[in-house]
C-alpha cells in the first residue's frame, strides 16, 4: 500500500475521500486515507470555518481542497459576469416548466422569509475558485484539486510555491495529457460510473490508457470504487490509489438528510442516470421525478454552465425545502449527485469502518492472487 503519492502525501492507505461534509474529511484523514473537502457549495466565509474545524479535529493528519474551475462557462473569457447578468440570460421557459412541475407535484412556493439552502451562483467560476484558493492556503492543506478542466496557472503556481500538490479529474486520456502538460502532479481518471460530472468511458477502460499516456505521473482511478476489491483492480490497473465519492454519502458522518439516505441505502445500481439538468454538464445522480421530468420530450433544453445551476437553483431549493419537512411529494423530487456504486451502499457504516474494510479487502483480494500466482506456476 506504500505508493510514491503514500510516501509524498504522508498517508497509510492512498484512500482518497471527497466530500462536502467536514466530518468524513477529517475520519477518512485519521483512518490513514486522505480526506478532500469539495469547496464549491461554500463562500470563502463558510470555507475558512470548515478548515478551521478540520484542522482542530484532524489530528495533524493530511487533507486536501478541491476546487471546480470549469475549462468553460459563459463568462470565463470575459473575466466572469455579474450574477445579475447571468441571472438575465436564464429564459422564462425553464422557469415555467419547473413551476408547473412543482405544481403537479404539490410542493408549496418559498416564503420570502425562507433563506437558500444553495446560492443559484455557486463556486464554479475562475474568480470563485481563486477565493477558495486563498482561503485554503491558509490551511495545512497538501493538495488542491480542480474538476472541470486543468486548474490554470494561477492556482499551481501558487499551489507549487507553498510545497502543495496538485491534482485535477479527467474523463478521458487527451484531458489527462493536458493536465500533465499544464505542471498537474496527480491526475484522477474519473470513469462514467462516477458520481457527479462525468464522462463516457468505463474505468476500467480509462484507467490503463491514462496511466500509460501520463507515466511516470500518479494517477488514481476514480468512478465505482466502492471496496478493497475493486480498488486492487485498480491498483492492478498500474493507478497508485482510489479517488472516491459515493460511498461517504450514506456513512454515518454524512450530513444529508433522512430523505435522500434512505434514497440512497434502496437504490441499486440503475437507479442512476448521467443528464445536464443539474449544471448544463452531463452529471451522474439518482434518478427521480425531477430528473426523470428533463428527459421528457417537453422538457426545455438544457443551459450552459453556470446559467443551467442558476435556473433550477429555486426549484432545488423548494423541493430540498419541502423533503426535510417529510411533505408527501416533495421527496419523489429530491434527488442527489451519486454513482453507480450506489447499489453496493447497503447501510449506514462509520466512515472509519469503510477505510477498513478497504484495506482489508484489499488485502485478502492480493493475497488470494497470490496462492493463484503460485498455483499457475506449479508451485
Ligand atoms: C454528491 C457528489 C458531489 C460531487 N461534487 C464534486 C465537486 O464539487 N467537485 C469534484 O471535483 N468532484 C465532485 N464529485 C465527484 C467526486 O469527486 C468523485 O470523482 C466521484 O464521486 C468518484 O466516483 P464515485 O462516486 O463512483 O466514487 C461529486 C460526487 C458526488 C457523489
Amino acid at each position: 500500500m506504500r505508493s510514491e503519492i503514500c510516501r509524498r502525501l504522508g498517508i497509510e492507505f492512498p484512500i482518497f475521500a471527497f466530500s462536502h461534509c467536514r466530518d468524513v474529511v477529517a475520519a477518512v484523514s485519521k483512518a490513514g486515507g486522505f480526506g478532500v473537502l469539495g469547496a464549491l457549495t461554500f463562500t470563502p466565509e463558510e470555507l475558512e470555518t470548515e478548515l478551521a474545524w478540520i484542522d482542530k479535529h484532524v489530528d495533524g493528519k493530511p487533507y486536501g481542497v478541491d476546487l471546480v474551475i470549469p475549462k468553460k462557462y459563459v463568462g470565463r473569457e470575459q473575466g466572469d459576469l455579474s450574477k445579475e447578468a447571468l441571472e438575465a440570460m436564464v429564459p422564462q421557459e425553464i422557469r415555467d416548466f419547473l413551476d408547473g412541475l412543482l405544481e403537479a407535484h404539490e410542493v408549496p412556493k418559498l416564503s420570502d422569509s425562507d433563506a437558500a439552502f444553495v446560492d443559484s451562483l455557486l463556486g464554479w467560476s475562475a474568480s470563485s475558485g481563486r477565493a477558495h484558493l486563498e482561503v485554503a492556503m491558509r490551511h495545512p492543506i497538501k493538495l488542491v484539486v480542480n474538476a472541470l478542466g486543468p486548474p490554470p496557472p494561477d492556482v499551481i503556481a501558487p499551489a507549487h510555491e507553498a510545497g502543495v500538490l496538485v491534482g485535477a479529474l479527467c474523463g478521458s486520456v487527451k484531458h489527462a495529457v493536458a493536465q500533465k502538460e499544464a505542471g498537474v502532479d496527480i491526475i484522477i481518471a474519473s470513469g462514467t460510473e462516477a458520481g457527479g460530472h462525468t464522462g463516457e468511458i468505463t474505468s476500467l477502460v480509462l484507467t490503463p490508457q491514462v496511466v500509460d499516456a501520463v507515466a511516470p505521473t500518479p494517477v488514481l482511478t476514480a468512478g465505482g470504487i466502492g471496496s478493497g476489491r475493486q480498488m486492487a483492480a485498480a491498483m492492478c490497473m498500474g493507478a497508485q490509489g482510489v479517488w472516491t465519492g459515493s460511498i461517504w454519502l450514506t456513512t454515518t458522518e454524512s450530513e444529508d438528510p433522512p430523505v435522500i439516505i434512505e434514497k440512497l441505502l434502496a437504490a441499486t445500481s440503475h437507479d442512476t442516470l448521467r443528464s445536464r439538468c443539474l449544471t448544463g454538464k452531463p452529471a451522474r445522480q439518482l434518478k427521480t421525478d425531477y430528473t426523470m421530468a428533463w428527459e421528457s420530450e417537453d422538457a426545455p433544453k438544457t443551459l450552459p454552465m453556470p446559467l443551467q445551476f442558476m435556473a433550477v437553483a429555486d426549484a432545488n431549493n423548494r423541493i430540498y425545502k419541502h423533503s426535510l419537512t417529510q411533505h408527501p411529494t416533495a421527496g419523489d423530487l429530491a434527488g442527489i449527485a451519486v454513482g453507480q456504486v450506489v447499489g453496493m451502499m447497503n447501510k449506514r457504516r462509520p466512515a472509519r469502518e469503510i477505510v477498513r474494510s478497504f484495506v482489508d479487502e484489499y488485502i485478502e483480494t492480493l493475497e488470494a492472487r497470490h496462492e493463484e500466482l503460485h498455483a499457475v506456476l506449479g508451485e
